[in-house]
């Protein structure tokens, strides 16, 4: 499995598919790239080379622990592997924290954007309660471990019906949460409070992009994510029906379909 020096860290990534079409998909906190296995597999069968890196501290990346994980960092950490990979242009893709690394990839490196999906994000920065509650969190995490952000966060990552219903795919990104380095999370937290509003920024991005929100998302409001496809004439909305937070992965099928259809016109 393939792993490369990149801005002092060891970042992991996997990869399938071959050729110039190329999707890098940014994952979510505090998860890692197998929240993307689906679209992988599915992109990869379509012409498309398929890039899914882990975020430093996630998954098999490694991070130093003395330095905040900001969103523009993660960004430089993806910017870099298109370099190690000798890739001039990709087609973004990022889902909620992957979504705000997207943006910071977007304002660094706008001659390497081909595209811009944003699943499940916000441009709206941390209003004061819910800055205050990251450090709270970090707080806790450095008592209790990975397990107080699986138990904070699991129970609002899908539709109030999954849930109710229960489902392997809930106990499935409990697993990646409960695997995830506490030491990642609790350096990524103050960067995740810290990070800038995007809002004034999205009528002049110039890349097409794409916000795709499941209607039932209970951690950020469907009807923000279609202001922020409202607020740029080139920008596209989709609302995955049904769906939580991580659409991408509890419609997977109807995910898929919705960001095929936007890639052929890109
Ligand atoms: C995510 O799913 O990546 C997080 O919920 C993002 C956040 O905490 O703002």
């Amino acid at each position: 499995m393939p792993k490369a020096k990149i801005n002092n860290i060891e970042l992991f990534w996997v990869e399938a598919g071959s050729g110039d079409n190329v999707l890098l998909l940014l994952h979510g906190f505090p998860l890692d790239h197998t929240m993307w296995l689906n679209q992988v597999e599915y992109f990869a069968g379509r012409g498309w080379r398929v890039i899914a890196p882990d975020h430093r501290g996630y998954g098999q990346s490694t991070h130093n622990p003395q330095e905040v994980t900001t969103v523009d960092l993660m960004a430089q950490d993806a910017a870099g592997l298109l370099d190690h990979l000798g890739i001039a242009r990709a087609v973004i893709v990022g889902l909620s924290m992957g979504g705000y690394v997207t943006f910071a990839f977007n304002r660094q490196f706008p001659e390497k954007v081909r595209a811009l999906v944003l699943a499940d994000t916000k441009a709206e920065p941390d209003p004061p309660q819910a800055r205050e509650n990251r450090y709270k969190l970090r707080e806790t995490i450095r008592q209790q471990g990975s397990t107080a952000a699986r138990d904070g966060m699991l129970p609002v990552m899908f539709s109030p019906e999954l849930h109710k219903q229960g489902s392997p795919m809930i106990d499935d990104l409990g697993a990646i949460m409960l695997r995830t380095k506490p030491e990642a999370i609790m350096a990524t937290l103050p960067g995740l409070a810290e990070r800038p509003d995007v809002v004034p920024e999205l009528p002049g991005i110039k890349a097409p992009y794409l916000v795709i929100h499941g209607e039932k998302d209970q951690l950020m409001p469907v009807a923000n994510a279609r202001l922020m496809a409202e607020a740029n004439a080139r920008a596209k909305f989709v609302e995955v029906p049904g769906a939580g937070h991580m659409a991408n992965i509890e419609d997977a099928e109807f995910f898929n379909r919705a960001v095929e259809d936007f890639l052929k016109g890109v």
